[in-house]
């Protein structure tokens, strides 16, 4: 039996990808198909991060490829994750794109301890699991941990040449690339970062290293409102934003201030959505019980109320705690409920990055030349 490339096609025309308007053929899912005598290998590439709907993709080919062309045919496929693309970028308008890197995420909060860095770290270690090309700036002038929370604390960049220019070269841990302007001090040391001083080692860490091709960087920002999250926002095209809050409302009403900072109009970058944080406490003996010590749903409510989807919560387990501080995020441990919500989370993160790009043109670098106009800015 000899298979015929169009009779594959045509099979495959038949199968539409979860979440997809179009056939796996018409999208450009298919990459390729290759037939030898009763063998077929069909390349796929699917953007979505659920595993169950790349599961079903794999078993549809089967079963069409089966059912339509020939039921004894041996059918292979390779099936690659690729990171939902960006639209084309106009750089008249686009302040500096970063060559290489599709989608930049800044992970934001208002109030500071809430877990923004545990959620980045966390959030990284499960794409880069997911097959994502992963990078973390951390770019918390105040209290840089993303370095702890990789066991990574003592190194330092090297410089390496790249089109004959020196570049700093992320150090990497778990699959994640990482800079810190934790690097650039002592780790005991107390530094305070003057804005302008802070800036520049920002621009440095982002334009002259060598990060190479990234499908997310996560951005670690300081908490709050300042202007070295302007300084961010005005020198990056950032895709969107994340704002982490625990249900307390404190904390809450700082986060609804770090999502007017994100949505006004002279910085207009997407609010991806709200992650709420220490949900709820629950000890791991008793994962079924459930204490909501800081309260119940503040976050979602929150979310609901601005109109910003709700990506997930995160409990308070002692766990996470540990494994930050131990330095291998927590979502690495396997076959826990912790790996699984942080799962669920970063599936969540990564569809919102594909509305976004589908139905949002590229965020521009914003232009603004006095603070005057950002009332929510203003410390
Ligand atoms: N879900 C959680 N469960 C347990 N401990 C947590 C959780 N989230 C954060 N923490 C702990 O709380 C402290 C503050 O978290 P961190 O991520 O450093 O906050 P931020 O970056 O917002 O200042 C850290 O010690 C961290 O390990
Ligand atoms: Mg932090």
């Amino acid at each position: 039996m000899k298979l015929e490339k169009s009779d594959i096609l045509k099979a495959l025309e038949t199968i539409t990808v979860a979440g997809e308007g179009k056939n796996m053929v018409e999208s450009g899912a298919v990459k390729n198909v290759i037939t030898f005598g009763d063998e077929v290998i069909v390349d796929l590439v699917l953007t979505t991060p659920a595993l169950h709907i790349r599961k079903r993709a794999e078993v549809d080919v089967m079963k069409v490829i089966h059912e339509k062309v020939y039921e004894k045919a041996k059918v292979k496929v390779n099936l690659k994750v690729e990171a939902p693309a960006v639209q084309p970028q106009n750089n008249e308008i686009k302040g500096k794109p970063i060559p290489g890197i599709t989608n930049i995420i800044a992970v934001a909060s208002g109030k500071g301890g809430v877990g923004k860095s545990t959620v980045t770290s966390n959030l990284a270690a499960t794409l880069a699991k997911m097959g994502f090309k992963v990078g973390v700036l951390d770019a918390d002038i105040y209290g840089p941990s993303v370095p702890i929370m990789f066991d990574v604390e003592r190194e330092r960049p090297l410089s390496v040449k790249e089109d004959g220019k020196s570049k700093m070269k992320p150090i990497e841990n778990y699959g994640v690339k990482i800079l810190s302007i934790g690097f650039f001090t002592q780790p005991d040391q107390a530094v305070v970062w003057r804005g302008p001083m802070a800036a520049k080692a920002l621009n440095q860490m982002i334009f002259d290293a060598a990060w190479g091709e990234l499908d997310f960087m996560l951005i670690d920002l300081p908490p709050g409102t300042g202007d070295i999250h302007l300084s961010i926002m005005q020198s990056l095209p950032i895709t969107g934003a994340v704002v982490v809050s625990t249900p307390q409302n404190v904390a809450l009403a700082d986060a609804r201030k770090g999502v007017a900072m994100f949505q006004q109009d002279s910085i207009n970058v997407p609010v991806l959505g709200i992650i709420e944080n220490m949900a709820y406490f629950t000890p791991e003996e008793l994962p079924n019980n459930k204490y909501y010590i800081f309260g119940k749903e503040g976050a979602k409510y929150l979310a609901e109320d601005l109109d910003v989807p709700f990506l997930g919560e995160i409990p308070l387990v002692q766990s996470i705690r540990e494994a930050g501080d131990a330095g291998r995020p927590a979502a690495l441990q396997t076959a826990t409920p912790i790996e699984k919500a942080f799962e669920e989370l970063t599936k969540n993160v990564v569809q919102e990055v594909v509305n976004r790009n589908d139905n949002l043109p590229p965020t521009e670098a914003i232009k603004i030349t006095t603070m005057a106009g950002c009332s929510a800015v203003k410390k």
